[in-house]
């Protein structure tokens, strides 16, 4: 039976999620702003929240009509056989997102949200669930438009950035599906050389890793769907052996990681200690502007600094024109590719982009700016 899901990923990562979503078997793949929308049956809900690699969860669309008051809110609520999705001894918690909601507090729409799964619950097992907001079993989500509610139960539970593998954080980390989908825009493959050198604690390189090892993304943690009503354990259990199976034996890869920061390599080494893949990339602490190219030609991909977040203005001013003469005189052959929120940085490095791609950190407004660094660039940009 075809089930209704959406899948919200990060701005501007629509269609390559829309893309992958195909690549996976969805149907009616239809890609809106901050997501996408398709069908499909239980195994393919379970393969897209254990293989994506750029959505941030699934929602399975339980309820949709058109509402015009908090009271219709609650009655289109109180219409689902709750007790049919989730047990009553499972903790849950509500969402709510509105664009053009007309109804005056969101607040109250969640509480009587809330309030709807109870009295249903009450109806039929004559208790109800308790909720927890900060670790809840079960999480709804609802959205609302200017007309119409939508209710969705998560598949995912905990977001899928969190891949399991992150103990170590470090300043300012890339969320896991942002930098996944930062990559498929780089059009880097497997087997090419990519190099990091403002690694951070590293996500750019685990999420290359994991794709050139073939290691499902969600294959180190556990899914809500494990615990609703309908959880087809088998199905599951034959999709996570499928997984294990199409993983790549361990190997070195052409990966490179530096930054200048100790605390930042060490970051970068237990996360990738954690995952069981130490082997398989180079890490070292360096400065970028001492850095040589580790292969004659490659992919560069980085997030440097960022002003409101690390490091002062006036320093990365200094820096980004110096940063933009390594990168001539050094990396000739390479593609270099760089993920900041800074406008001022093409300009600042001397550069000019060959691409620019508008991409959103969270509420943050920032770009993938491509240079391509073809040999003799340098003397035709001075
Ligand atoms: C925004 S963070 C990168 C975060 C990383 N993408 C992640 O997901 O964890 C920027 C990094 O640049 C490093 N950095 C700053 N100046 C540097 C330099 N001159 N050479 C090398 N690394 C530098 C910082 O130590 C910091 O780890």
């Amino acid at each position: 039976m075809s089930e209704h899901f959406f899948a919200p990923c990060p701005r501007g990562l629509e269609s390559a999620l829309a893309a992958e979503l195909t690549r996976l078997g969805a149907a009616q793949v239809s890609p809106v702003e901050s997501g996408v929308g398709f069908q499909g049956d239980w195994p393919l809900c379970y393969r897209v929240n254990l293989w994506s690699r750029l959505a941030s969860r699934v929602l399975w669309r339980i309820a949709h009509g058109p509402y015009q008051s908090e009271e219709e809110v609650y009655r289109l609520a109180r219409a689902v056989d709750w007790p049919s999705y989730f047990d009553v001894d499972q903790t849950f918690a509500v969402s709510t997102v509105a664009r053009r909601c007309p109804l005056k507090s969101l607040n109250f729409v969640t509480l009587r949200i809330k309030d709807a799964v109870c009295d249903r619950f009450r109806d039929t097992r004559g208790r109800r669930p308790n909720v927890d907001t900060a670790r809840p079993a079960v999480r709804l989500a609802a959205f609302l438009d200017a007309t119409h509610l939508t209710l969705y139960l998560d598949t995912s539970g905990e977001a899928l950035f969190k891949r399991g593998w992150r103990k170590s954080k470090g300043e300012a980390p890339l969320k896991e599906n942002l930098a996944a989908g930062i990559l498929h825009l780089t059009g880097w493959q497997p087997g090419v050389p990519l190099l990091d050198p403002m690694c951070g604690s590293g996500t750019f390189l685990m999420e290359a890793a994991l794709m050139a090892l073939h290691i499902a993304p969600g294959l180190g943690r556990g899914f809500a769907f494990e615990r609703l009503e309908n959880f087809d354990a088998q199905a599951w259990a034959r999709l996570r052996r499928e997984a294990e199976a199409e993983c790549r034996p361990r190997q070195q890869l052409p990966l490179w990681g530096s930054d200048s920061d100790a605390a930042a390599v060490r970051h970068a080494r237990r996360n990738f200690a954690e995952a069981g893949l130490a082997p398989v990339v180079a890490l070292e602490r360096k400065d970028v502007l001492e850095l040589e190219a580790p292969a004659a030609e490659g992919v560069l991909v980085t997030n440097p600094p960022y002003g409101e977040r690390i490091g002062d203005l006036a320093t990365l001013a200094e820096f980004y024109p110096r940063l933009g003469s390594v990168l001539k005189q050094r990396f000739a052959g390479w593609r270099v590719f760089i993920f900041t929120a800074d406008t001022r940085l093409p300009g600042l490095m001397r550069l000019k982009p060959a691409r620019r791609t508008p991409l959103y950190n969270g509420p943050l407004a920032c770009r993938l700016y491509e240079f391509p660094m073809v040999a003799g660039s340098h003397r035709r940009q001075r």
